[in-house]
């Protein structure tokens, strides 16, 4: 029988490329130009989408200062706007799905909806929103706001948010435009209709004066922890980005979310969730696992994944000390899922051993170290208990170099295609119909 097949997508973000590693060059200019050619060696290894991951503050998390982030230009900052980028990257590239992260607290409906509208265009059916509430107070406060809403608030507020771009984007019948010479018509104006939308938090006249984008929506994208995350993803996703630890809570994550879905009337099926891992590769598995042991032996990379855990939970993780366990559960208002994932309560490990374990993220759903054949069947036994859907694959502190791309695109992807288990084309002409296509 044909093994099951998964799905691929690169999380990273529009922050500098590794500047002062052995194999990077100094930090390329903010052109883009560094992402469209990670984002090119991704289509050529056929992956489903590139994440642009995105946070809106300079942090101040750890030691509560921003020196450390802005000292190593530590993946949180400096990090430009990955909407343009997703337009430049569109016109560089003609089947990878582009996913860019932008936050109900940032836009207004109207413009998220009109701006996702618009890159949908340029890519031709192939733009992702990941949708985030944001999860710290410094980006609630850039915005005008004193402190950041509580959990659940967040999520009301981005239920009727994401009902309003539904219908802004269906303001726009799919046969509205008719371009038709002999009438001298363009659109027909009984197609396109005012929404009218009066909610608890948001209100938008409509329609849109955008023209219904090409997947009638953008591919919409979640990372749910919370029951109340999750909830929401099951509703709205078509893709998760998932973090468990070790395969059977990534199972159980992925159930729950499907089951949540079913619930809502949805087919899970038609919801990929996509695992965090962030692969080490070498071309032998002793040369990637000494890779692996200098990583995380090193003093400056623990602490700086310490600093990077500290701005996505606003925890100040520098007032622990690395070789006792946590003094209790922490719990935050921002990512609490991702926090549950770190910290690993009850297990009574160090906190050291908790960032070894995170392997330069928050958590690594499974840690994957070896040459390509043998990640490539780490990856395969992974997929066969969780059940499917794939990995988004990521890079320790989302530090990245070419070389690091090519490891994947170059190594390990082929080593996965001639077991048959990703695709070696692209079916589809949109994001939505490739994500769908098995
Ligand atoms: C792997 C991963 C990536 C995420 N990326 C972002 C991001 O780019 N920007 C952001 O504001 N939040 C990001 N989040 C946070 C989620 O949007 C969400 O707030 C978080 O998972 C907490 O969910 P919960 O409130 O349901 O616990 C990410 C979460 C995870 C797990």
């Amino acid at each position: 029988m044909a093994p099951k097949m998964f799905h691929l997508g690169w999380f990273t973000n529009f922050t500098t490329d590794e500047w002062n590693g052995p194999f990077s060059n100094g930090g390329s200019p903010w052109n883009g130009k560094f992402h469209v050619e990670i984002a090119q060696a991704l289509e050529r290894a056929c992956f489903d989408y590139i994440l642009l991951e995105d946070k809106l503050a300079v942090s101040e998390a750890y030691g509560g200062t921003s020196e450390i982030y802005l000292k190593h230009a530590l993946g949180m900052v400096p990090k430009h706007d990955p909407a343009p980028l997703a337009a430049v990257l569109a016109a560089s590239t003609s089947h990878i799905g582009i996913v860019v992260t932008m936050s109900t607290l940032g836009y207004p409906p109207f413009m998220l909806a009109r701006l996702s509208s618009t890159i949908d265009h340029l890519s031709e059916g192939r733009f992702g929103w990941n949708i985030v509430t944001s999860a710290e107070n410094s980006a609630a406060q850039n915005f005008g706001l004193d402190k950041l809403p509580p959990r659940e608030l967040r999520y009301e507020m981005a239920h009727e948010y994401m009902e309003v771009c539904y219908r802004l984007w269906d303001s726009w019948g799919p046969d509205a435009v008719i371009l038709d010479r002999e009438r001298n018509v363009y659109a027909d104006y009984t197609k396109v209709k005012a929404v009218n939308f009066e909610g608890k938090y948001f209100k938008s006249r409509g329609p849109l004066n955008t023209v219904r984008p090409p997947q009638g929506r953008p591919t919409l994208v979640q990372a749910g922890g919370s029951p109340a995350g999750r909830d929401f993803a099951a509703r709205h996703a078509d893709s998760i980005v998932a973090i468990g630890v070790g395969t059977a809570s990534m199972k159980a994550y992925r159930d729950d979310v499907r089951a949540r879905a079913e619930k809502q009337g949805r087919n899970p099926d038609d919801i990929k969730v996509l695992f965090l891992v962030s692969p080490v590769l070498g071309e032998t598995d002793e040369e990637a696992q000494a890779k692996a042991a200098r990583m995380s032996a090193d003093p400056n990379f623990l602490e700086q994944c310490l600093a990077l855990i500290s701005a996505i939970t606003d925890i100040d993780f520098a007032a622990y000390d690395l070789d006792q366990p946590l003094p209790g559960r922490l719990t935050t208002n921002g990512e609490q899922g991702s926090l549950d994932n770190f910290q690993q309560w009850g297990s009574g490990k160090t906190l050291r051993q908790l960032v070894v374990d995170a392997s330069g993220g928050i958590a690594a759903s499974v840690p994957l170290v070896g040459c390509p054949e043998t990640v490539a069947d780490q990856m395969a036994q992974a997929m066969e208990e969780v059940g499917g859907d794939g990995f988004l694959i990521t890079t320790p502190m989302q530090a990245i170099n070419r070389r690091m791309v090519i490891e994947v695109t170059d190594g390990l992807v082929p080593a996965l295609q001639r077991r048959g288990l990703v695709r070696t084309s692209y079916s589809h002409k949109t994001l939505s119909e490739n994500l769908r296509a098995f």
